[in-house]
């Protein structure tokens, strides 16, 4: 009977243990202190005017969130292949990872800064939170989500594209956004983000490199509406080799010299969203938000 007892004890109790938070059994044997930091993790870029950008994003990062230390990674294997030949070396966001989880970091917000959440966002997002809860490493890993993610977002985007238009730019005129574009489902943010352009002036358009919409749209459609003049704008957080050879570069398939074929004039803005508080905000808004569960 009393063995019973003493069975019955024991199986409850084991139940119990299976119930309570993993966080409150290993407690006792891990007494770090709370030690919170953050991770930017950019695509990255080979040209050096664009770390305008990323020195930008640091500063709003660190106003926003005081007293935090930030690091920094990138997502392109190749950028940082290309980085490493002149000495420079630039970490990927689990090396990152790996030197915070030696210097004791328990929570660390990771902070995309990408423009979608495409295949740079989504292959980070599997890799990074593999870092949370390992044995004597970080507790908890969250991530902060790209410049547009939420319907809310892209409306934000919009307005903030608005705002950084040039203001010598008569209302008609064009203005030609140049967007990365990706064969990942996210492309259709860019559709997505033209239809609240429309809506705010009929005469911006946003188009991509890699994805849809194309130059070739743009084209049609500044025909459509008489447009004798654009000003060319890169829609990337940087702007490095995109904006300065396939936006604006004299070679024959540049978005300029397909546009001026065309006898459309063509202004070239080489400044990345990284250079514009308007959009700094919105990730650093999202930053905040991911790091505000750590309380
Ligand atoms: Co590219």
């Amino acid at each position: 009977m009393q063995t019973k007892t003493a069975i019955k004890l024991l199986v409850l109790l084991a139940l119990v243990s299976l119930l309570l938070p993993r966080s409150l059994l290993y407690a006792h044997g891990d007494k770090r202190p709370m030690k919170k930091g953050i991770l930017l993790v950019a695509f990255g870029t080979t040209v050096p005017e664009a770390q305008i950008s990323f020195d930008n994003i640091e500063q709003s990062v660190k106003k926003g969130l005081p007293g935090v230390p930030v690091y920094w990674s990138y997502t392109s294997r190749i950028i940082i292949k290309k980085m490493a030949k002149e000495g420079k070396q630039l970490a990927t966001p689990e090396e990152a990872l790996a030197k915070m989880m030696r210097e004791n970091f328990t929570h660390v917000a990771v902070q995309s800064l990408h423009t979608i959440p495409g295949a740079e966002f989504h292959g980070m997002l599997k890799n990074v939170h593999k870092f949370t809860g390992m044995d004597k490493g970080i507790k908890k890993v969250l991530v902060g989500y790209p410049l547009m993610a939420t319907s809310e977002d892209v409306q934000r985007v919009a307005e903030a594209i608005i705002k950084v238009i040039p203001k010598e730019r008569k209302k008609k005129e064009g203005v030609v956004l140049m967007g990365h574009g990706t064969h990942h489902p996210a492309n259709v943010y860019y559709a997505a983000l033209a239809y609240h352009l429309q809506k705010l002036d009929p005469n911006v358009f946003v188009g991509t490199v890699e994805g849809w919409p194309e130059i070739g749209d743009i084209k049609s459609d500044l025909k459509k509406r008489r447009i004798r003049k654009v000003y060319l704008i890169p829609f990337m957080s940087v702007a490095g080799d995109h904006a300065r050879n396939d936006m604006a570069g004299p070679e024959e398939d540049s978005w300029k010299s397909i546009l001026e074929k065309e006898g459309i004039k063509c202004v070239p803005v080489l400044k990345g969203t990284a250079e514009f508080r308007e959009f700094v905000d919105i990730w650093v808004d999202h930053l905040r938000a991911a790091f505000s569960h750590f309380d």
